[in-house]
């Protein structure tokens, strides 16, 4: 039976850390998966968590099964979130949301759920994307397609590229869009550009489906959220994955949602119940802690407060990394032009370091970064980050 199995290639992404883990050297540096470091390379355990926790362990819950949808609490506090608490698509009931396991859980439901009620339509990723986007709707049954995204002389967004792309896309064709910090490239759209997405979308009957896996990592959560609300306030149809993996420091918890627009309460009301039924077959229901992390603390106004300062800190601290890596480069190989990594947003850098570049980092100096040239710059600190130049550097 097992026999013909082949050994399948390592995860593009969380395969660098499995490499990573087996490195014996003290000084090697993982700036391979997206997750957030501080400055003295752990990943935080965020004051607003812990003080939730503190409520949580208190009450000393059963554990009993949560609903299929998820924790009503989260799911009502998500859902203002992601829309804004006076939304439109809120009070006339037309917004669902469900808690997932995760944001890659999230965009797994979206797409088994337009599997089943969009089996005709393709799906549209931006080249390149989130190595993930792909595999998954591929294995959710879909053929998916690129639409140009990343101009690697500019460094920035192809707009003109990408806006014939979604133009001559047929009716019904799923679009995945990065609401904000795109991954892998940082290089996100102004907000004259996605008027014009909006309105593309809108009039070709396209079907979006916006991933928000960095909300708060750009501008702020208000900022970085508002690409969802003007899709929203659009009136078509619209999916959004969002996680807290990043924004909360909740990796190992996963937390994240799915919300789906509809035209009507009605509507709403039946997309829910069908995908209650996408989910039940599946998991069943999802694991309660995480969930009731993230609601405590999106419902208690100090500690919501609490965590936009603390993830205020992360943005910027992301920020002087960005920085700090352009002035050494500029001293350490004046030759090369990085200048353009103070523009992208987010966690990441498309470095432009190729394939055999990282290699070599990877081989020479254990630092790890994804083949593509992504680095997380989130896993740079004052400690590390003079090595990493040092191996970059050496490399260019
Ligand atoms: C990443 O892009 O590194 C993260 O989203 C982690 C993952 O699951 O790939």
């Amino acid at each position: 039976l097992f026999s013909a199995i082949e050994m399948a290639p390592r995860d593009p992404i969380l395969g660098i850390t499995e490499a990573f883990n087996a490195d014996q050297s003290p000084a090697k540096v993982n700036l391979g998966v997206g997750v957030y470091y501080d400055d003295n390379g752990k990943v935080p355990l965020l004051e607003c968590v812990k003080k939730a926790e503190a409520i949580l362990i208190e009450k000393y819950a059963p554990r009993t099964y949560l609903p299929i949808e998820g924790l009503a609490a989260y799911d009502k506090a998500v859902q203002e979130l992601v829309f804004g608490a006076d939304s439109a698509v809120i009070k006339e009931k037309r917004a669902i949301t469900a808690q997932a396991i995760g944001g890659t859980g999230a965009l797994k439901l979206g797409a088994d759920f337009l599997q089943r009620f969009a089996p005709d339509s393709e799906v549209w990723i931006s080249d390149p994307s989130w190595e993930n986007h792909r595999a998954l709707f591929e294995s959710a049954g879909f053929k998916v397609n690129t639409y140009p995204y990343y101009d690697a002389t500019t460094r920035g967004v192809n707009f003109s590229g990408m806006f014939a792309a979604l133009k001559a896309m047929p009716a019904g064709s799923i679009v995945l869009l990065h609401a904000c910090c795109h991954n892998p490239t940082g290089a996100d759209l102004t907000d004259d550009q996605w008027t014009k997405i909006i309105n593309v979308v809108t009039e070709r009957g396209l079907i979006p489906f916006l991933d928000m896996a960095y909300q708060g990592f750009g501008d702020g959560i208000e900022a970085d959220g508002q690409v969802v609300r003007r899709f929203a306030e659009a009136g078509g149809a619209l999916f959004v994955s969002n996680s807290f993996s990043k924004s909360f420091s909740l990796y190992g918890e996963r937390v994240g949602a799915l919300s789906i627009v509809a035209s009507s309460a009605d509507e709403a009301a039946r997309i829910m119940s069908q995908l209650k039924r996408v989910i039940r077959t599946n998991y069943s229901n999802p694991p309660s802690h995480g969930g009731q992390v993230v609601a405590t603390v999106l419902a208690t106004p100090e500690l919501r407060q609490l965590w936009e300062e603390e993830l205020a800190g992360m943005r910027v601290r992301i920020r002087e990394m960005r920085q700090a890596f352009v002035e050494k480069l500029k001293a350490k190989a004046p030759a090369h032009q990085f200048d353009f990594v103070m523009q992208q947003r987010g966690m990441f850098s498309y470095s432009g370091l190729t394939k055999e570049q990282v290699q070599q980092m990877r081989e020479n100096n254990s630092i790890y970064a994804v083949d593509t040239g992504r680095i997380c710059v989130a896993a740079l600190n004052n400690k590390n980050i003079d090595q990493v130049i040092a191996s970059i550097a050496k490399v260019l």
